[in-house]
């Protein structure tokens, strides 16, 4: 679990001047309020005559700085840039949702931008049984804070509308093409999935909350470039927890819980190079002392705090 980072910690939505919302990260309880004039604070219950923690509201996340006074919020690493979220060809902005997880983070994080799971575990959803291998791929890092992959899938064709507006919109296709799938990691803790579909572009954004060590809040929103009305938000938030819900199959059950130092000890084949890439930043990141251990969270001056 990695401190002195920013946290996108609640959907902005959630809390309104008669409903704060406290979400454990780190192993401390962090109160999000919201005043009569919009204006959003956010405090460590362990410490509620201290200063505020920074916190801002971004891609309609509360992002709050969780530091232990080390660090200034101005040194911190970026937020991260989801460039979908004001751009008028997506919609889908209140697909949302949450997902508890009895793991630890880091195997949530390895496990979201694992290209090879995906047609075993998610074999008569998107994942192909028939066609399970993983082309390789380069691992690219747009920043120092991220790193990501593309690969051509063979989905089998969507279900339910999707499948239907493919059937009407695509009638050009003949075969189905592969459906090109970016996934990868931001720092410290989110996943990004793009599927390019042939009706359009799908892309998750996962904030995968450390509560503790075995412990994770997944909070994710969907954007979409295809059937943007309202209407068809119910037909696409429907689609994901399934997808958590085979995940947790194996997230939970992997041994050790934590993820071992050791680089060599469970990544063998090509396809984990974004895993090890992973492992490698968070080992980096070890050494540079953002490894939590149990520190308080403490506000840092100046908290930014906007609407
Ligand atoms: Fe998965």
């Amino acid at each position: 679990m990695l401190k002195n980072f920013w946290y996108a910690l609640e959907f902005c939505s959630r809390v309104t001047p008669e409903t704060p919302s406290t979400i454990r990260c780190l192993e401390q309880d962090i109160v999000m309020t919201r005043d009569a004039a919009g204006s959003v604070t956010a405090y460590n219950v362990a410490r509620p005559d201290d200063e505020v923690l920074p916190a801002v509201e971004r891609y309609g996340f509360i992002w709050v700085f969780m530091g232990d006074g080390t660090i200034p919020v101005e040194a911190a690493a970026p937020i991260p840039v989801w460039p979908e979220w004001d751009d008028p060809r997506y919609g889908g902005h209140e697909v949302k949702g949450d997902w508890w997880w009895k793991a630890n983070v880091n195997r949530v994080v390895e496990n979201g931008c694992d290209a090879a799971h995906t047609p075993f575990v998610h074999a008569g959803q998107f994942g192909n049984p028939e066609l399970p291998q993983v082309p390789d791929y380069d691992v690219e890092f747009p920043s120092d804070w991220e790193a990501r992959l593309s690969v051509e899938l063979h989905p089998p064709a969507p279900k339910g509308i999707f499948g239907l507006g493919n059937k009407m919109l695509r009638r050009d296709l003949k075969d189905r093409p592969p459906v090109l799938t970016r996934t990868g990691w931001q720092l410290p803790n989110l996943i990004r999935l793009e599927v390019n579909l042939s009706i359009g572009q799908l892309v998750i954004y996962d904030t995968n909350i450390p509560v503790d060590a075995t412990t994770t809040l997944t909070k994710w929103v969907s954007l979409r470039t295809f059937f943007t009305g309202t209407w068809a938000d119910k037909n696409a938030a429907k689609r994901v927890p399934p997808i958590f819900v085979a995940d947790a199959e194996i997230v939970e059950n992997q041994r050790p819980e934590l993820l071992p130092y050791d680089l060599g000890a469970e990544l063998h084949v090509k396809s984990d190079a974004i895993a090890v890439a992973y492992r490698r930043r968070l080992g980096e990141l070890r050494e540079a002392g953002f490894d939590y251990d149990g520190e308080l969270i403490v506000g840092s001056r100046p908290a930014l705090v906007s609407a």
